[in-house]
């Protein structure tokens, strides 16, 4: 069976004991480059997981009968690789091992709550923001073209009071977590999260 195993947002110290162990069994680990670097010393074959997601599916495909485990940052299901890989397989050819997300990370050191919060994703795609700004409450994992400065820019263009709590880099030796009002949100930010709040 394939494993999926989340890893967090990328500290040793919140993976959890279930990927670890599935990790030091695993006969290939496939993942980005920044997480096959984690796992360097494993002894496992490794094999890059890259924008070919079809070329992967089918390099899967040959190998289910071997201890293949894909990487996945965070929780493998939330905007991760595990929803394409259970949406290919089947949810029974595919053992998912849940890992701590960003959004959850963030959300623990802000000491923001979980509930009724909308989680969603820019990574890749052009967001709803009419949509989304009508919730009080979101989380975004974002990418390079749609982050902090492009959300706090479409707040400002509706007119809408929200405050920014924006984890760049979490769980990383240079982690900065900053809460601002949009008018205070610059452009140029590494890997990050943003939670979206109406504290009205
Ligand atoms: C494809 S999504 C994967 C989300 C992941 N499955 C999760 O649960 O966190 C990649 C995005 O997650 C966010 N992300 C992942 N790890 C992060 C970290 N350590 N610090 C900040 N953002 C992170 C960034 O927005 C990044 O562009």
């Amino acid at each position: 069976m394939l494993i999926v195993a989340g890893i967090g947002p990328g500290t040793p110290a919140l993976l959890t004991d279930a990927a670890r162990q599935a990790i030091a069994q695993a006969e290939i680990l496939v993942g980005g480059r920044r997480q096959l670097a984690l796992f360097a010393g494993s002894g496992a074959q490794t094999r890059l997981l890259d924008a070919d997601i079809e070329g992967l599916l089918a390099w899967l495909e040959r190998r289910l009968a071997q201890r293949v485990v894909v990487l996945a940052s965070g929780d493998p299901l939330l905007y991760g690789i595990g929803n394409r890989l259970v949406s290919h397989f089947g949810a029974d050819r595919v053992r998912i091992i849940p890992g701590i997300s960003a959004i959850q990370y963030l959300c623990a050191r802000a000491g923001v709550a979980m509930n009724d919060l909308l989680m969603t994703s820019s990574h890749g795609r052009q967001p709803d923001f009419d949509w989304l700004l009508g919730h009080p409450r979101v989380a975004m994992v974002t990418d390079q073209l749609i982050g902090p400065y492009q959300i706090a820019r479409e707040i400002m263009r509706r007119g809408l009071s929200r405050t920014l709590i924006i984890g760049e880099n979490l769980a990383q030796d240079n982690e900065r977590i900053h809460r601002l009002a949009p008018q205070q949100v610059a452009p140029g930010w590494e890997m990050n999260v943003v939670v979206i709040l109406d504290e009205r």
